[in-house]
């Protein structure tokens, strides 16, 4: 069952000189409930407006934007604040946590928004999500006392908890270490297939990537499928500039080329 659909989107600003930049191109996609999409590509191809477009947050200039099979652009801005509060969750770079609130207040806070049970049991969701993500004994703690990779965990269940049918990851490891983005990456493949959601993690990290059933890469602003273990085999190799542009990938965070040799 189709969830999202992006049909001839595109998306382009007027510069203060009058001239067009066209930042996304065309773009094609469709997701299915439960999916999980990556999407890779360098600094500049477009990713965070994909995601902001994917998450409502924009609108496309061109093409039409289909969400549980209805367009978005003819919803009124209030249905589509409703439709991403209660359907999306998002999870960034650097966390967006609140500073000097707990961990628990952080999580309840979506909730505020909800309805019915999920509104009276809100404290107690939010502490089963935190100890979801190993964070039971951390409930009281403030952002500032938490280590990056913790600090993820609680926007991961910040995300989560009012079990949106669509999860928006935009570089979630990008500010953790290798070790513990994979970890973290685990955690979120695991807790969105459990809740049924779709996961569309935008990142530059092949094996962040890789995690995902469905593969795509971003380049310039147009969207194509992405072969992933062309990526591999190319990052694996010494690494060539020519192999790399035309990949349109960055291999920066794949493992180290022994030496050269290829
Ligand atoms: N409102 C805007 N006005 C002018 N240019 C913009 C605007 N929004 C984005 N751009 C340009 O569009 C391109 C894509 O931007 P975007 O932020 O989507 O890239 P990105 O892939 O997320 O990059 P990064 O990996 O560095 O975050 C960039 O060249 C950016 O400067
Ligand atoms: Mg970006």
């Amino acid at each position: 069952m189709t969830l999202l659909q992006l049909a001839g989107v595109a998306r382009s600003v007027r510069l203060p000189d009058g001239a067009n930049l066209d930042i996304l191109t065309d773009i094609d996609l469709e997701v299915e409930v439960g999916d999980h999409v990556s999407i890779v590509g360098r600094s500049g191809s477009g990713k965070t407006t994909l995601l902001n477009i994917l998450g409502m947050l924009d609108e496309p200039t061109a093409g039409t934007v289909t969400f549980e099979g209805r367009e978005v652009r003819g919803l009124s801005a209030r249905a589509r604040d409703l439709a991403r509060g209660r359907d999306i969750g998002f999870v960034f770079q650097q966390f967006n946590l609140l500073p000097g609130r707990t961990a628990l207040e952080q999580v309840v806070m979506p909730l505020m928004y909800s309805q019915g049970t999920m509104f009276w049991r809100r404290r107690e969701l939010a502490a089963e999500m935190l100890e979801r993500v190993g964070l039971a004994g951390r409930l009281d703690s403030k952002p500032e006392k938490l280590s990056g990779g913790e600090q993820q965990r609680v926007a991961i269940a910040r995300a989560l908890v009012r079990k949106p049918r669509l999860i928006l990851a935009d570089e979630p490891t990008g500010a953790l270490d290798i070790d513990t983005g994979a970890t973290v990456m685990a955690l979120l493949d695991d807790v969105a297939t459990e809740s049924g959601a779709a996961l569309i993690t935008i990142t530059h990290d092949l094996h962040v990537a890789a995690r995902a059933r469905r593969h795509y890469r971003l380049d310039g602003g147009v969207l194509r499928p992405a072969d992933l273990e062309l990526a591999f085999a190319a990052s694996t190799l010494t690494v060539d500039a020519s192999a790399e542009a035309a990949l349109g990938l960055s291999v920066a965070d794949a493992p180290a080329a022994p030496n050269g040799e290829g």
